[in-house]
């Protein structure tokens, strides 16, 4: 009663034979796909990544042309997707197994850990994915899989939580098929085991899931969020002119590093960003132009853009003028880019 069948894990792979999502990146598995593919999904759904997956096959086909590219081509190519940090640490590795792997991703987990951006998840999705070796990949679909089977209550946020579950997994998972039993958690998570309302009647592990079995579905996992997303008031001035647009580049470190964006002043009121932009970049602006709520993890960016009638770069500052073709080819900041589309397409407040 308080425990799942020993046998759960064999029933959820025939579940999964039955119904696994045909998903691009299951059609050809590599090291080098698998790699590209779950970096994306490490914060991006996946009907979202699809596309971006695609794209970026076929302007990088493998390590040595992400590891050949510029950073900026890079960023272009992840552009909407979010988490930059994410695109540049998948570069930085890719430079990394050319220059000493000779183009070949290691089957190796203390390799693996070792490159940019590899944290436990990344080695166990590739290592059980790309070479079928007997290693968990536990992400959040997985935790909350487990949490609910098990009847477990703590925190998963907590890296305990994490920890317990993957050694119960390693524990648990058929040595023989650990990329199929990886990726059939991930897939029970994603279209069965999911958040808050869970669809149990379509369950393969129905009859061993102790939180179904004790009317807990809607109260498991347990996740205790603490962050609170800070609110800044951006305050942006659109320079044109003769068609041409002036950027700058955002600092090399922190949020957006190294993307292009429209000057910009921030405060915790609409008055102090504007009081900002207005002191170190446009001392006059004219009416707002454009507005929009932007949602990070974190943060929240409530955003107004106005044309300057006046503007003062800082020396220091890296700024460029760029014709409308060049400014769609940059890496922008978030939601820089659709002020740049707003503003190319004419959708303005005039
Ligand atoms: N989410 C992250 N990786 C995944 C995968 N390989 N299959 C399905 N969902 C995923």
């Amino acid at each position: 009663m308080n425990e799942p069948g020993r046998d759960w894990p064999q029933r959820l792979l025939r579940w999964y034979r039955a119904h696994a999502r045909e998903l691009p990146w299951r059609e050809e598995r590599t090291p080098y796909r698998t790699w590209v593919s779950e970096v994306m999904l490490q914060q991006t759904k996946v009907e979202a990544a699809r596309a971006y997956y695609t794209n970026w096959l076929e302007k990088f086909p493998t390590p040595q042309a992400v590891a050949a590219a510029d950073e900026s081509e890079v960023l272009h190519a992840w552009q909407g997707l979010g988490y930059y940090s994410r695109a540049r640490n998948l570069q930085r590795a890719m430079r990394e197994v050319a220059a000493d792997y000779d183009g070949e991703i290691p089957a190796d987990e203390t390799a693996l850990r070792a490159l940019p951006g590899v944290g436990p998840y990344m080695a166990g999705a590739i290592l059980s994915l790309a070479f079928n070796q007997p290693v968990p990949a536990v992400d959040g679909n997985v935790l909350r899989v487990i949490s609910r089977l098990y009847g477990r209550a703590d925190d998963i946020m907590k890296a305990k939580a994490r920890r317990e579950v993957t050694a119960l997994v390693a524990k648990i998972m058929p040595q023989d098929e650990p990329g199929a039993f990886n990726e059939a958690l991930m897939d029970l998570g994603a279209t069965v085991c999911i958040p808050k309302v869970p669809r149990c009647e379509a369950c393969p592990l129905r009859a061993d899931c102790v939180a179904y079995k004790a009317g807990r579905t809607r109260e498991l996992p347990v996740r205790i969020v603490r962050t609170k997303q800070q609110l800044r008031y951006v305050a942006v001035a659109v320079w044109e002119r003769d068609g041409t647009y002036l950027l700058r580049k955002r600092p090399a470190r922190g949020l957006l590093a190294s993307m292009w964006e429209f000057p910009s002043g921030e405060g915790e009121t609409a008055a102090a960003a504007r009081a900002d932009l207005t002191a170190k970049w446009a001392p006059e602006l004219g009416e707002a132009c454009w507005e929009r709520r932007h949602v990070f993890s974190h943060r929240i960016w409530e955003m107004r853009a106005c044309y300057a009638t006046a503007l003062r770069p800082p020396e220091k500052e890296e700024v460029g003028m760029f014709t409308a073709d060049e400014l769609l080819k940059l890496p922008l900041a978030g939601p820089h880019a659709r002020l740049a589309a707003a503003l190319l397409r004419k959708e303005y407040i005039e």
